[in-house]
């Protein structure tokens, strides 16, 4: 499978130096990359496009002031009780997406092109919502009062491209940027919209807002209860987070729009069935948390090449996966007055029904997952593949035939076929592609144990090129990485599987403390561009407060480790 060589990095994320006034550092580009599509601009091979999504940031890493304190990857630290507003700004201006236009020059080497399509969308931004939730009494805000429109997305994990060349970024972990504090008779008191997707009580991720300033764009993330009327604070403000966001690289005065007929969850990403002429549209997308689901969208109106566009994800039906022991399968309609998601059980409208996509699901009889993440489709079959990273909270009497494991620490792949080969039906069949693990317990699909040159645990990213090949990438959590259980591994991988024979190879490992996310190619597969993720992430509090970072890749020497985008080519500059 490929000796690879020449790798390369370009654009790499986090800070050389902390950056001025809430601004990154001029030569970053976001933190944390993950979800990525190379868009190849008129046509051409080595010119395009590179749409990249960054999941969250580091805070540790940012600011100066960090130095000395004991912080873990993820913790932000108070000043006077508060936390600095350029700061703030700044960890919010490295959260989104970039478009950035890469070219590769005659020596190969690839580099970063001025262009007026280059640009950051941040959780800032200004955005559109689409679809059935806009307008909605669920989105009604101080910033907009008619539920129209939000400011900035968050927690951008996987993506893909429309059969209309945009990009759809997903927003995964969006919940705990927020609070609710809200409390009737001395208990707990949050909304279905907030609890079921566990908006945090008393604190938020990164406590922007406590920003210093008191800035609006900052105290939204409170969603408690502070007036008497919604149009007037931002108990709503969670409620315009958990979507699809659509975003046209081509054109960088395009407002990005949410996509709310796609459903409410932690959306790791989704994946387009190809667009057949005259046949609806079809996407499936997982949630990313234990015991939580796997979904898919058929649009209503049929896919026509000469008027595709985002309005087709606007109307049609949002349908969730039940897998029976069988290997049958069915899809659950989540649409309002269907399988029982009626006003007397909660689910008045569909505006209702997607704001509460996870409630829905579970009202319908859905299958409660092993944390699905990404999909993928294999280009000649159809067949879907999705994975399930791990989900050690599930007992024993809780396993079946598509989740077979309690405590699952090392995930599996499951696929499935739909009835017919045809996307937009509503049964299918299914099987287990291959089971993570180490020579003891990780099985291919002809029940070959794993082994050196294959065993992984937690497959997280999947992807398919054009040759059918399905390349898998894992994250295996950095506090797990290389103890205990996980030593087998070592660091997370990317691994490429054969769908006919159940063949799996390592292709690459990263660096210590990352996991590998994002990927894909130029229109002729020479180039692969890869993500490697917050690289370092294992560094204990005790470690970063005596300066000993556990990773200083990719620069090397005493440097901060950042987020990169891999280039591979080969030495024989044939297909990866
Ligand atoms: Fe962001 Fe579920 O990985
Ligand atoms: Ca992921
Ligand atoms: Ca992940």
């Amino acid at each position: 499978m490929n000796r690879n060589a020449g790798r390369q990095l370009i654009g790499t994320g986090g800070r050389h130096h902390p950056g001025i006034g809430g601004r990154l550092a001029p030569e970053s580009a976001g933190s944390h990359h993950d979800g990525m599509h190379f868009f190849a601009i008129d046509g051409h091979t080595d010119d395009g496009l590179l749409v990249i999504n960054h999941e969250y940031v580091e805070p540790r890493l940012m600011h100066i002031s960090a130095s000395g304190l004991k912080l873990c990857a993820e913790d932000a630290y108070l000043i006077d009780g508060g936390r600095p507003a350029d700061d703030v700004l700044k960890e919010m201006n490295a959260h989104g997406v970039s478009v950035v236009r890469i070219r590769r020059e005659a020596g190969g080497r690839w580099v970063a092109v001025a262009d007026p399509r280059n640009r950051r969308v941040t959780a800032l931004t200004p955005m559109e919502l689409a679809g059935p939730v806009r307008g909605s009494d669920f989105v009604k805000t101080k910033y907009s009062p008619d539920g129209t429109c939000v400011r900035g997305t968050l927690g951008n994990c996987a993506s893909s491209a429309t059969p209309w060349n945009t990009y759809l970024a997903a927003e995964e972990n969006w919940a705990l940027y927020f609070r609710n504090d809200d409390s009737k008779e001395g208990k707990p008191d949050q909304p279905r919209e907030h609890s079921q997707y566990r908006v945090p009580r008393g604190k938020t991720r990164y406590h922007w807002e406590l920003a210093d300033n008191g800035d609006d764009a900052f105290v939204r993330f409170d969603a408690s209860r502070k007036t008497q009327s919604p149009a007037e604070d931002y108990r709503n403000e969670p409620n315009a987070f958990g979507w699809m966001v659509e975003i046209d690289p081509s054109r960088p005065g395009a407002v990005p729009v949410k996509r709310t007929a796609l459903g409410r969850f932690a959306h790791e990403g989704v994946v387009f069935a190809p667009a057949t002429e005259g046949k609806p549209l079809v996407c499936y997308s997982g949630d990313d948390a234990m015991f939580q689901f796997i979904y898919k969208f058929v649009s209503a109106q049929p896919y026509d090449n000469a008027s595709a566009g985002g309005h087709l994800l606007d109307d049609g039906t949002l349908y969730v996966a039940r897998f029976n022991d069988d290997g049958s399968g069915d899809w659950l309609a989540l649409a309002a007055g269907q399988n029982g998601l009626t006003s007397e059980n909660g689910f008045g409208s569909q505006a209702e029904v997607l704001v509460n996509t996870r409630a829905a699901a579970k009202h319908v009889g859905a299958t409660r997952m092993d944390r699905p993440e990404s999909g993928a489709i294999e280009p000649t079959t159809g067949a879907v593949y999705f994975s399930l990273t791990s989900n050690v909270k599930r007992k024993p009497d809780e396993v079946d035939k598509a989740n077979p494991r309690a405590e699952n620490y090392f995930g599996h792949i499951v696929r499935w076929t739909e009835e017919g080969a045809d996307h937009a039906a509503t049964s299918f069949r299914w099987d287990l592609f291959v089971i993570g693990g180490d020579q003891a317990s990780g099985r291919d699909l002809t029940g070959r144990p794993l082994d050196d040159n294959n065993l992984f645990a937690c497959p997280d990213g999947l992807w398919f090129d054009a040759n059918g090949r399905l390349w898998i990438q894992t994250d295996i959590g950095d506090c797990a990485l290389n103890k205990g259980r996980f030593e087998p591994f070592g660091n997370n991988a990317m691994l490429c599987a054969d769908p006919m024979t159940g063949e799996i190879r390592r292709f690459l490992t990263g660096p210590l403390g990352q996991e590998i996310t994002g990927v894909t190619t130029t229109p002729d597969g020479r180039t692969m561009f890869v993500n490697v993720q917050h690289p370092g992430a294992h560094t204990s509090a005790d470690e970063f407060a005596q300066g000993r970072l556990g990773s200083h890749w990719p620069a090397g020497g005493s440097a901060v480790p950042r987020s990169a985008t891999l280039v591979i080519t080969r030495e024989d500059g044939g297909i990866v």
